[in-house]
């Protein structure tokens, strides 16, 4: 029986955070055994914002030591650098063009992130374009992604029904959100009203999968809370909502039953279970981390892009040829 594709990628902006473990890493390592996924360091994607060449070259090779050492399978998966396949960029310009300004404008990470910049690029404007290409090369069936990339995943289903019927041709196919329901959505701990981000200029905002467990304990002590002092799940206490959020999503309980766990506790103990919770959780991925992170496995790492990139190409190639065709491009032989 054909395996349904699944696809999904992060962008090589900052080391992987908590926010980007929880909301979909964890989650494509459940997935991975089940469906012929392909996971991609969305390299393109990450310029739409400064980076420097040789932060992004060193967060790029560490992002595909991430995936591995979250559980991310290299040989059952195909995992890739997005910009070793041309046909992201080829394809994002045809898809630009049958693409409406004002959609655009209407998305919500555009608005964030549009508000930071004195200068707002056109490749911020246009990222969820890309996006759309990156899912819609591989007939993809399913996007596992945390609850902010959901609008980017409309956008892209209106885009590929637009095109068929445009070129009255089945050419893509129409991909469904996958957003697991505990974890697609953690906040900075700093700002509990914000996504957390690895772009957080406050690094207090965010877990790095990298940070060492004092580190995360710290982070956790200095969460912005409130003042009642009461470990409950309410909208009025965004803080500690986000923290039993975090812990539930790791521990598996139930919010009722961790109320009742650390009832009485204050705040105080909580953040340090939650601390405690999270590092041991990062402490066997750091550990694999560790060990992929040392010269010997450079030609491993290599030869895993360089395999993804071989295999990804493939598929991109055969798509973009029957858009190419559809919209009447001719052929060079
Ligand atoms: P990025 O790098 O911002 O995020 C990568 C993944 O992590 C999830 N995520 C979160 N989930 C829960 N809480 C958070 N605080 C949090 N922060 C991030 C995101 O939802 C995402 O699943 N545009 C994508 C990258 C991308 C992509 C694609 C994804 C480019 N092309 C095609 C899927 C398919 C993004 O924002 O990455």
């Amino acid at each position: 029986m054909n395996k349904k594709t699944i696809l999904s990628g992060i962008q090589p902006s900052g080391v992987l955070t908590l926010g980007n473990y929880l909301g979909a890493l964890r989650n494509w390592v459940k997935i991975q055994h089940e469906y012929d996924c392909k996971f991609f360091i969305a390299d393109l994607h990450s310029i739409t914002v400064r980076q420097d060449p040789n932060v992004l070259r060193e967060n790029t090779k560490k992002a595909v030591m991430q995936y591995i050492a979250c559980g991310i399978d290299p040989h059952i998966n195909t995992i890739f650098v997005q910009s070793h396949v041309h046909e992201h960029a080829e394809l994002a310009w045809i898809l630009n063009c049958s693409t409406y300004m004002g959609e655009l404008s209407r998305m919500t990470q555009f608005k964030d992130k549009s508000q930071k910049q004195e200068n707002v690029g056109v490749g911020l404007f246009d990222y969820p374009v890309l996006m759309a290409a990156d899912i819609l090369l591989y007939d993809s069936d399913y996007v596992p992604v945390g609850e902010d990339q959901r609008q980017h995943l409309e956008i892209t289903r209106d885009l590929a029904r637009r095109f068929n019927s445009t070129y009255k041709q089945n050419i893509f196919k129409i991909p469904e959100p996958f957003i697991s329901e505990t974890g697609a959505r953690i906040m900075s701990l700093q700002d509990p009203t914000k996504k957390m981000s690895k772009s957080d200029p406050n690094p207090n905002g965010y877990i790095s999968l990298l940070d060492p467990r004092d580190v995360i304990i710290k982070k956790f002590k200095k969460a912005v809370t409130d003042s009642e002092n009461i470990v409950r799940y309410s909208d009025e206490q965004p803080g500690i909502q986000n923290l039993i959020n975090i812990y539930s999503s790791i521990t598996g309980e139930t919010i009722p039953e961790i109320e009742k766990e650390f009832e009485g506790f204050g705040y105080g103990k909580f953040k340090v279970a939650v601390g405690e919770i999270v590092a041991d959780t990062l402490e066997r991925i750091q550990a694999k981390y560790n060990e992929l992170n040392s010269p010997e496995y450079d030609t491993f790492l290599k030869e895993i892009y360089a395999k993804g990139a071989k295999e990804a190409h493939e598929i991109a190639r055969g798509k973009l040829e029957q858009v190419y065709n559809a919209v009447g491009f001719i052929g060079r032989d």
